[in-house]
């Protein structure tokens, strides 16, 4: 069977890799991909880029079924207009991608479902949202409503920070739209996890959890970025986490999901933070993360390709997922001056020496050659018995791989002192 993928990052190169190994398929297409997913086995690249090009693709290459790797096309429907057209894709209708695009429909869903999450107050109107920061207590978390490439979340300490946040996102517009509306959310204190799973719309599935890096500097400071490593699994997801994360957060979820009549067959990312009230939902995502993937999908034993048609006939029910027993790690590397202007263009050299996998994100290919083309580049992916084994690994290959500026975190999977509950 054929397959196609959307979307041109770290995510997609790793998908069309765990793809291509299953033997029930023969072609891969990749749009637009990148220059990994341009070598990899059974993959080519095709340069469409509106919905309706993907259509009359899909239509004309009998594509077995299609694969949206990021968010925007999900929320903007892009599921519903292929099934208009008959066409099987794995992802959320629009009305589910809203879990997403917008952060008051998620909350006001987490709400009505009783799924724990922190306390939030929603505005539309900026001089009532600047009265409210007069009695909030701070620290005190603003976001934007819409999407805003992973930038719409601001912690702001003291009500001058809070004042700017609003004038920024509301009033400056600097989100271009997506700042419309805000929601001011309740701090919570804590470690983050990422658990992506997979929904027929009947069942949830959770993947092996995992930890993003989010900021650019070792020690978990600097800027956020969108997402600087990855380790598989992640060490604070104990059975206890996960046994109230199941019962706090994905249970309700699924209760809602069938209530509301979402029509969902795709990825249910939930970004979640422990702390010591107990485990807390942050965010739906309503696609695989990145890099997550790429550290995730490297140690998934199961077909992927067999996982995503079972969700499609709606049949995950008794559907038991495989890992390896392993320990995944994934350092990103990224161009100089990312997550703000960086240049690209530079020859990344040296990845035929490495002895693990290396998942492209923002190169391409030029004469044969791979050039920087992207803020984050590469993604190191080492596997080990144990994290330290893995991250050692990781360290060690990376080593080995050259560009102009390049620069990646040291201590991914490294506890660091904040972290510690
Ligand atoms: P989100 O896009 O909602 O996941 O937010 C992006 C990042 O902001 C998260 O990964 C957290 O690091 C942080 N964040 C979001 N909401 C909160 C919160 N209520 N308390 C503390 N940190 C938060
Ligand atoms: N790495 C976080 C995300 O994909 O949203």
């Amino acid at each position: 069977m054929k397959v196609l993928i959307i979307g041109s990052g770290g995510r997609e190169h790793a998908m069309a890799w765990k793809i291509a190994q299953s033997p029930l398929v023969s072609k891969i297409y990749c749009a637009p991909g990148n220059g990994g997913t341009k070598m990899e086995e059974k993959c080519e690249n095709v340069d469409l880029r509106t919905i309706e090009e993907l259509i009359v693709f899909a239509k004309k290459e009998k594509i077995k079924f299609t694969i949206v790797g990021p968010e925007v096309p999900l929320v903007e429907g892009i599921v519903d207009e292929f099934k208009k057209n008959d066409l099987k894709i794995f992802g959320p209708s629009k009305k589910a991608a809203a879990l997403e695009g917008s952060k008051s429909f998620a909350k006001s869903f987490m709400k009505k479902y009783g799924i724990k999450t922190a306390e939030y107050q929603t505005f539309d109107n900026a001089d009532k949202a600047l009265e409210y920061l007069k009695i909030c207590t701070y620290p005190t978390v603003i976001k934007a409503d819409g999407l805003a490439a992973g930038k719409g979340v601001v912690i702001c300490h003291n009500e001058e920070e809070a004042r700017n946040a609003v004038q920024e996102i509301m009033i400056k517009d600097i989100f271009e739209g997506a700042g419309i509306k805000i929601v001011i959310e309740e701090f919570l204190e804590g470690v983050e996890a990422s658990i992506l799973s997979i929904t027929d719309g009947k069942t949830i599935i959770p993947f092996i959890s995992s930890k993003d890096h989010k900021q650019i500097f070792d020690g978990d400071k600097g800027p956020n970025t969108g997402g600087m490593g990855v380790i598989t699994p992640n060490f604070y997801c104990t059975e206890e986490v996960l046994e109230e994360f199941n019962k706090d957060i994905l249970e309700p979820t699924l209760v809602g999901i069938r209530e509301e009549n979402m029509d969902y067959v795709g990825t249910i990312f939930f970004g979640i933070m422990i702390t010591k009230k107990g485990v807390y939902l942050l965010e739906y995502n309503v696609r695989m993360g990145d890099p997550e993937t790429q550290a995730v999908l490297s140690i998934m034993e199961s077909d992927y390709v067999d996982l995503i048609l079972n969700a499609l006939d709606g049949k995950l029910k008794n559907y038991n997922i495989k890992w390896k027993n392993a320990h995944a790690c994934c350092v990103t590397a990224v161009s100089k001056g990312y997550p703000g202007k960086y240049e690209s263009g530079y020859e990344i050299k040296g990845i035929e020496n490495t002895n693990c996998k290396v998942f492209i994100a923002g190169a391409e290919e030029k004469q044969g050659n791979l050039v920087t083309s992207g803020g984050r580049v590469l993604n190191v992916v080492a596997l080990g018995n144990s994290l330290e084994e893995a991250r050692k690994r990781a360290y060690n290959e990376i080593e080995k791989i050259t560009f102009e500026g390049i620069y990646y975190r040291k201590d991914i999977g490294l506890r660091s002192d904040k972290n510690n509950l």
